[in-house]
């Protein structure tokens, strides 16, 4: 490792394990707890989840193979590593800024979200929300979404929260923090689980999630689930690039991303399987929106003893799992500053971090009742906030994968990529895992990801 670290004079993992968290903290965070649920329930469930789970397999698992690999290779930036195996003039470069791009709006809107699980922090510590019954916590919810000052305080909060971590660099603290809290997260969700088969509503929620609805499905549903496939696996905007340019040479990047991918997914899966047979035991609604997981936990907890802790804890622990992610955001527009422009990592965390946050703001007031907030401002009859969602994760993220399939495979040169591949993978057969790799890089990948683009517009 020294050696590698002193020729690239980068910043690398302390361990294999560091990469592991690091990149699966970066994959598990609210795409899987609060966006995934709220969007199955939007789009009726089971056909949605079928879509979903084929991106994962056919589209997500090939990108995150080429991502990691593109960052070891270029050992950069997402901007320097396209520049570096093409051309500095190269039009790929423009790739590796979408990707800069994608990252530094996602995060504007991202923080927001991760501001109201603090504000759900906060609730349960003044006992907020005990108080309430089930009935009035859409209310609080939605008091809430309203109140853009408070919106605004919390996605400032969380921003700097993100700001003081990217400041470390690749850092100790982080390493050790998520070892512990992670599995906390995980452990918590499969408590959730194991009790929410108890309720009633569990046969019909694992119908609706499981069922295969297909009338429920819009050309819209299937796009989105393509670029949910992208977002929860931090894919198409150079987030898991930048991370494998950390990583070591020697480091097996296959059985990594498989891993991280089986984990991703089983979360999304588990979240599902707890909110869903709430929502069906208690009569809610499955398509209440944004709101799904900060109305369900809290009454799902209310009937045990010691709910107020139980809800802190819950919370704090998505808190943790949205800053895992959002550090690699921020690391994906700051490593561009500071690798291909030369900043400190102390100018390029502040500068950004503060653009960030400011261009947040809107996103925070988006449901409040300043002007220009209402939907008919925005993209196609949504408000700010969900305007920048959209145009991010349904079309930026799928394009960047696009492009990331189309570059690994047709412009790499076959040498330097097999090389690379084969180093550090213990995986036996590697010969042909490559190739049936390339193959989908090459014609499965691209073309599926044209296929529900042009479909989503209605071209198909
Ligand atoms: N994967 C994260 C989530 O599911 C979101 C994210 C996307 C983080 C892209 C980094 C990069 O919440």
């Amino acid at each position: 490792m020294r050696d590698e670290q002193t020729q690239t004079q980068r910043p690398q993992w302390g361990s294999r394990l560091g990469f592991i968290l690091a990149a699966a903290g970066s994959a598990v965070g609210l795409g899987n707890i609060w966006k995934f649920p709220y969007i199955t329930g939007e789009n009726g469930g089971g056909a949605f989840v079928a879509v979903y789970l084929v991106s994962i397999a056919v589209v997500g698992l090939p990108i995150m193979l080429a991502e990691t690999l593109l960052g070891r290779m270029g050992q950069s930036s997402t901007v320097g590593t396209y520049a570096k195996l093409s051309s500095p003039r190269s039009g790929w470069v423009l790739a590796g800024w979408l990707g800069v791009l994608a990252a530094f709006m996602m995060l504007s809107f991202y923080s927001v979200v991760a501001g109201w699980t603090l504000h759900y922090v906060w609730l349960a510590l003044s006992g907020g929300l005990t108080a309430v019954d089930a009935e009035h916590l859409p209310a609080v919810f939605n008091a809430l979404r309203s109140d853009g000052p408070v919106n605004i305080a919390w996605h400032v909060a969380f921003m700097a929260l993100t700001m003081i971590i990217v400041l470390g660099g690749i850092q100790r603290g982080l390493e050790r923090a998520a070892r512990v809290l992670m599995p906390a997260l995980l452990g918590m969700l499969a408590g959730l689980l194991l009790y929410c088969t108890g309720l009633d509503g569990f046969g019909p929620a694992f119908d609706f999630v499981f069922g295969f609805h297909a009338e429920a499905l819009t050309r819209d549903g299937v796009l989105e689930a393509l670029g949910h496939s992208f977002f929860t696996l931090s894919l198409g905007m150079g987030a898991m690039l930048t991370y494998g340019s950390y990583m070591r040479q020697r480091d097996d990047f296959i059985t990594t991303s498989i891993a991280i991918t089986l984990l991703d997914t089983g979360v999304a899966l588990m979240a599902c399987l707890v909110l869903f047979p709430i929502t069906f035991s208690y009569g809610m609604e499955p398509s209440a929106g944004p709101g799904l997981v900060f109305q369900n936990i809290p009454v799902a907890l209310s009937t045990l003893p010691g709910a107020s802790s139980l809800t802190v804890i819950f919370f704090l622990l998505l808190t943790f799992a949205a800053l895992t992610s959002a550090i690699s955001l921020l690391e994906v527009v700051c490593a561009y500053f500071i690798d291909e422009r030369g900043w400190t990592r102390r100018q390029a965390t502040l500068v950004l971090g503060g653009a960030i946050t400011l261009f947040g703001v809107p996103s925070a007031l988006s449901m409040s009742a300043a002007p220009f907030m209402a939907d008919e401002h925005g993209l196609v009859g949504r408000n700010w906030f969900d305007s920048l969602d959209y145009l991010v994760s349904n079309w930026m993220l799928p394009l960047g994968g696009l492009l990331t399939a189309l570059f690994m495979a047709w412009r790499v040169g076959d040498e330097a990529r097999r090389v690379a591949f084969d180093r550090g993978t213990s995986l036996g057969g590697a010969g042909q895992v490559y190739l049936a790799w390339l193959q989908l890089l090459r014609f499965l990948v691209p073309i599926t990801i044209a296929l529900v683009m042009l479909h989503a517009v209605g071209a198909l």
